[in-house]
């Protein structure tokens, strides 16, 4: 065997699941750029991977139509006591899973290759950092890991003898008899699937899918699910949040996180090109942040990815030409419809559609077609490196000072473009009572309306009543150094269905009211929901969007939102006595705001 580390613990684990597992091989990873090329040509040779005629080395894959997205029905927080996963997670007792996947796992691998990916969450060695052993039989899950994630021998290094990891155990799940012809996109049946969670044991054990977070296990199960788990017992937080500098025309720097559910904005704003004159933006991740409080009593961010799997539908120059500009060369995209002189195509790119393509799902397509081209959870694998607004500090291992946290979602109706919390414990009830809209990054209903608070009902890898003390504790711990907090809505919509907000890059607008406010400079005032922009307060020049829209964006309609509070009390009830009593007065007082 190749690359075989000197640590003995890990060796064992390999042995083990290869037991079990039984694959041909075991090859252990080394993350260069001569295995990323050999095993994307051996899928190429394969027929699971086409290459691109118009980007050099990038790669289209469709996979199977069943496994196009993150299955949250199917993914599980295994706790000794139920409880401590929590209400809003699915919960199997540890031991009952453990057989049950053990019986799947048997044998699974046959026919195919063990690889074993020792990978990084954060730069290599940084004190941050955590490193994770990803076993795999897809080598998809292998090149997107590349990608993703800092991997190979230097993190082995890293790790000596004796280091910790977080043992993040993979299969697809679909095992090869002698003469079997392999699938395309390998995978199980979705009564199969299983994104199983021992965050007791910092374990992860995936079953049965090979899409996104389902197999990528760096990223929702390790940097989110395991790491909030983590950072709850350690003093420090795991956020589902973009990361940018925004830096006003005298130079002063603003650092911003934002926590908006899947498929709901993060990549765009953390791209943003400002329209506000003289501000600039730069990107320091697009999806996740770990942040710990810093010697000077300031909360610092780090990115613990290297890459962005990005929502590629909606994407284009005109909404996002920095995504754009990073998709030139080296990626992976899947479920894009691919174009007769050889590239890729989705839905709202730029110029007109092709007419005719082969869509996600290896048809002929033209823009009659009643489905679209591209699947709407269609997603592109970049390395952030190659993004023109990276930020020449995104890789700094002790991280950037967060001045301000945006929370947010995807609503037609009722929440306004913008509010301002009056305080920290106010800020934290609006991240508890989050809503939005679902969308198609997980198989599911979409456009059903959900509390999905600080965009972590998905991903936090325990009682979610106790993640909200955490906020508060986080809060108290931070004083007068905490970040300000603010609630963002771009999704607004007309009758006809049409976004009454531009967005994209004329969210600047908003972003630079925000930093005002944390200078103080500029205005807002109260309302029973938080406080609003001033007239005037909104830099809205050279935007067109008519005073009547605008005051429809900002309009606080007192009738829906009292029609919200019964849904904020289900919501809360779920957590019985898990929930902080200081997020019960925090409802309280909007009660008395609305004079109920
Ligand atoms: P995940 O990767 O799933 O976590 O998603 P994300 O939060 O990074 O969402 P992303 O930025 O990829 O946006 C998802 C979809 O929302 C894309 O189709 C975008 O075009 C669209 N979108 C993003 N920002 C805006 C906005 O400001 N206004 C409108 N109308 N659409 C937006
Ligand atoms: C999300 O769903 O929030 C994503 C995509 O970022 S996935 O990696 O599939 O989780
Ligand atoms: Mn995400």
């Amino acid at each position: 065997m190749n690359g075989v580390p000197k640590h003995e613990r890990l060796i064992a684990w390999v042995q083990e699941m290869a037991d079990r597992c039984q694959p041909d091989q075991i090859y252990w990873c080394d993350g260069s750029k001569e295995e990323y090329d050999r095993l994307m040509a051996m899928m190429v040779t394969s027929g699971s991977a086409i290459p691109l005629k118009t980007r050099p080395n990038s790669f289209l894959f469709r996979s199977h139509p069943s496994d196009v997205a993150r299955v949250e029905d199917r993914t599980y927080i295994s706790t000794q006591k139920p409880d401590d996963a929590g209400p809003t997670n699915n919960w199997i007792d540890p031991g009952e899973l453990r057989e049950i996947m053990k019986k799947l796992y048997d044998g699974c691998m046959k026919g195919r290759t063990m690889y074993v990916i020792p990978f990084s969450m954060g730069p290599i060695g940084s004190p941050i950092a955590k490193i994770g052993i990803e076993i795999t039989d897809s080598p998809y899950v292998v090149c997107n890991m590349h990608i993703m994630t800092r991997v190979g021998t230097r993190v082995l290094e890293v790790l000596g003898t004796e280091g910790e990891f977080i043992p993040c155990m993979h299969s697809v799940g679909a095992p090869l008899e002698p003469g079997d012809k392999d699938e395309a996109w390998p995978c199980a049946p979705m009564e199969k699937k299983y994104i199983s969670h021992f965050p007791e044991e910092n374990l992860i054990w995936s079953f049965g899918s090979g899409y996104g977070g389902n197999a990528l296990l760096g990223k929702k199960c390790l940097a989110l699910r395991i790491a909030s788990a983590m950072a709850h017992r350690e003093g420090w937080m795991a956020e589902h949040m973009l990361i940018l500098r925004f830096t006003s025309p005298g130079g002063k720097r603003y650092h911003i996180a934002a926590a908006f559910p899947s498929a709901c904005g993060k990549t765009n704003l953390a791209m943003l090109q400002p329209t506000v004159e003289g501000w600039t933006c730069e990107t320091i991740g697009d999806d996740i942040a770990w942040m710990k409080i810093g010697p000077d009593g300031r909360l610092y961010a780090i990115n613990p990815e290297a890459g962005f799997f990005g929502v590629a539908p909606g994407t284009s120059y005109d909404s996002n030409p920095m995504a754009m500009d990073s998709l030139h060369e080296n990626i992976i995209f899947t479920n894009c419809a691919l174009t007769d002189d050889g590239d890729v195509w989705w839905e709202d790119m730029d110029g007109d559609p092709p007419t005719h393509a082969i869509d996600w799902k290896g048809r002929d397509w033209t823009p009659e077609s009643k489905d679209p081209g591209a699947h709407p959870n269609a997603r592109f694998t970049a390395p952030a490196s190659q993004c023109p607004c990276i930020c020449e500090d995104w890789e700094k291992p002790e991280g950037v000072p967060i001045d301000i946290f945006i929370f947010g979602g995807r609503r037609t109706g009722v929440v306004p473009l913008v509010t301002e919390a009056f305080n920290w414990d106010h800020g934290v009830f609006l991240g508890a009572t989050a809503s939005s809209e679902t969308t198609a990054a997980n198989i599911g209903d979409i456009g059903t309306l959900r509390r999905d608070s600080f965009a972590m009902k998905p991903f936090c890898g325990y009682n979610m009543g106790d993640y909200f003390q955490h906020w508060l504790t986080m809060g108290d711990a931070l004083g007068d150094k905490a970040p300000r907090i603010f609630y963002v809505n771009w999704f607004r919509r007309d009758s006809d269905g049409k976004f009454l907000w531009p967005g994209f890059g004329e969210n600047s607008r908003v972003l630079k009211w925000m930093c005002e406010r944390v200078d103080g400079k500029s205005g807002a005032y109260e309302t029973p929901i938080g406080l609003l922009p001033e007239d005037g307060a909104l830099d809205l020049k050279g935007l067109n969007v008519s005073p009547g829209i605008m005051q429809e964006l900002l309009k606080i309609d007192e009738e829906a939102w009292k029609a919200e509070i019964p849904t904020i009390e289900k919501h809360f009830s779920q957590f019985g006595d898990r929930l902080p009593q200081r997020l019960k007065e925090q409802l309280d007082e909007l009660r008395k705001r609305f004079g109920l």
